[in-house]
């Protein structure tokens, strides 16, 4: 099988799923991250490299107070006690995002899950937190014009270059899936998803389990990617 070595997804649906259920919507948060916990797990399994996820925008903070604290909070809780199975598992957890706004007890959770984690080989989780896509550019060109500054030569610099100045240098996204219905990219990795294959699903992210993660991969490998250039596969 062909595996993408980097996936990402937009974890979208969590509050449709409670409502549906009658359950106030920090319940779907609960549960889409057992399913980012699981997701993680067999992702790495299958041979997947790096799974990027979009845990929170730099946006989200537009919604309720209430929201964003139980959101925080269930984030808090999985980075400090529940991650301990991705740990094990040998897989290296790192965040993507800007410091600011975010509280200081979720800054302490962030530093402990990356220093609990930082040796592991096995596969990458990046959690998407506070983050932006544009914001992500901005702060890397921010960074690029100091080096410049500094004396760095730019003659030659080529797009791979870029990746250097992103949150961490990943590999280029090859899939990525939006759960809950919505055809939009809402500000979510903009420059690794130059390239990637897209793979919109109705299914709610509290309903995506493995099975439906395989469904994306089966897509994948029958996907034909040019890059620009002409089809290998149909030439
Ligand atoms: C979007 O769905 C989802 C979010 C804003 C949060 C996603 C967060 C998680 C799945 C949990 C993260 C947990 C850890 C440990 C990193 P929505 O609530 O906007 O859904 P809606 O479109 O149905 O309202």
């Amino acid at each position: 099988m062909i595996m993408p070595k980097h996936v990402a997804i937009i974890m979208d649906g969590n509050g449709r799923w409670a409502t549906k259920k009658g359950l106030k919507r920090s319940e779907g948060h609960i549960e889409g991250a057992k399913v980012l916990e699981k997701l993680a797990m067999h992702a790495i399994d299958m041979g997947v490299e790096v799974l990027s996820v979009y845990a929170f925008s730099t946006d989200n903070f537009k919604r309720s107070k209430e929201e964003v604290d139980s959101l925080m909070n269930l984030i808090i809780k999985y980075f400090k006690t529940k991650f301990e199975k991705i740990n094990k598992k040998g897989i290296k957890v790192i965040i993507s995002g800007r410091k600011e706004p975010l509280r200081e007890d979720v800054l302490e959770a962030i530093n402990n899950i990356e220093e609990k984690t930082k040796e592991n080989k096995k596969g990458i989780l990046n959690i998407c937190l506070n983050y932006g896509g544009q914001e992500e550019i901005i702060d890397g060109a921010i960074k690029l014009a100091k080096d410049i500054q500094n004396g760095l030569d730019v003659t030659d610099f080529k797009r791979e270059d870029f990746y250097k100045y992103l949150y961490h240098e990943l590999p280029p996204i090859d899939l990525v899936i939006r759960t809950g219905g919505e055809l939009r990219l809402s500000n979510f990795m903009l420059y690794e998803l130059s390239y990637s294959e897209f793979y919109f699903t109705n299914t709610l992210f509290p309903d995506f389990d493995k099975s439906e993660f395989n469904k994306a991969l089966f897509m994948f490998e029958n996907r034909d990617r040019k890059f620009g250039g002409i089809s290998e596969k149909n030439n």
